[in-house]
């Protein structure tokens, strides 16, 4: 199964996409998180991607077209994938829509995730990360069982993203409305848009997800 989650930044997409890809045993595929290994890495498209983060503003449609061309060939993505952040514009839809007509493969279904912007904000500025496994966590609504100790791994390192700040936040969430938005009316052309209520608790939105794709294998 194919299928792409939308939404505003901290809408959940990551959270719920790490969920997801266990009970449907496809991977998650997060450009986000593809570009900070790049600038974690240091390459020439790190350096390059880092300063265009850093702003909140979208890394060029070339760049994310091809990283993602490249990802979903590899043999994991053979029974299909979850997209977490991309497309992020009508460009990159548009180009993914071709790859996978020329792959003889299809788009499932686009889950967009919807939250109010005040929402983001506090979500996105109390969000933090095991600094050894990635897994994710949140100062009020996903805390570690133990405090200061990672559920996951043990580790007692963690790690705040540098663009989970308020002003880089803004910038992010102007990107989503001027570019992604216009994504959204594409798909529901296509039929194969749903929309889940982000605002709902962690468990509630992956249980509001699951009838979604209950209702598409009907
Ligand atoms: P990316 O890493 O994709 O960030 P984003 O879209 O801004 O989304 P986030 O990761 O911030 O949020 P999320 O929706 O995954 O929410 P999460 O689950 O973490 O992109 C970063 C940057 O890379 C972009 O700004 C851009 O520069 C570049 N980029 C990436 N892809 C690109 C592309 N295709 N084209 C161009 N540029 C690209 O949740 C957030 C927090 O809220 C967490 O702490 C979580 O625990 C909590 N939470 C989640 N769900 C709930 C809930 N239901 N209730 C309460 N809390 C919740």
């Amino acid at each position: 199964m194919n299928i792409i989650l939308l939404g505003p930044p901290g809408a959940g997409k990551g959270t719920q996409a790490e969920l997801l890809q266990n009970r449907l045993h496809v991977p998650k595929l997060s450009t986000g998180d593809m570009l900070r290994a790049a600038v974690k890495s240091g390459s020439d498209l790190g350096r390059k991607a880092d300063v265009v983060m850093k702003a909140g503003q979208l890394v060029s449609d070339d760049i994310m077209i091809s990283l993602i061309r490249e990802r979903i060939s590899l043999p994991d993505c053979g029974s299909g994938f979850i997209l977490d952040g991309f497309p992020r514009t009508l460009g990159q839809a548009e180009a993914l829509n071709t790859m996978l007509h020329e792959m003889h493969r299809k788009l499932d279904l686009v889950i967009e995730i919807t939250v109010n912007d005040a929402a983001l904000v506090e979500r996105i500025a109390g969000r933090f990360a095991c600094a050894k496994c990635g897994a994710g966590y949140h100062d009020t609504h996903k805390a570690p069982k133990v405090a200061g100790v990672c559920d996951v791994c043990g580790s007692h390192d963690f790690t705040r993203r540098k663009d989970d700040n308020r002003e880089t936040v803004a910038s992010r969430l102007q990107a989503y409305h001027l570019q992604t938005v216009p994504v959204l009316p594409y798909y529901k052309q296509q039929g194969i848009l749903r929309s889940v209520d982000g605002m709902a608790e962690i468990k509630d939105v992956t249980a509001e997800m699951d009838r979604v794709l209950k209702n598409l294998s009907k």
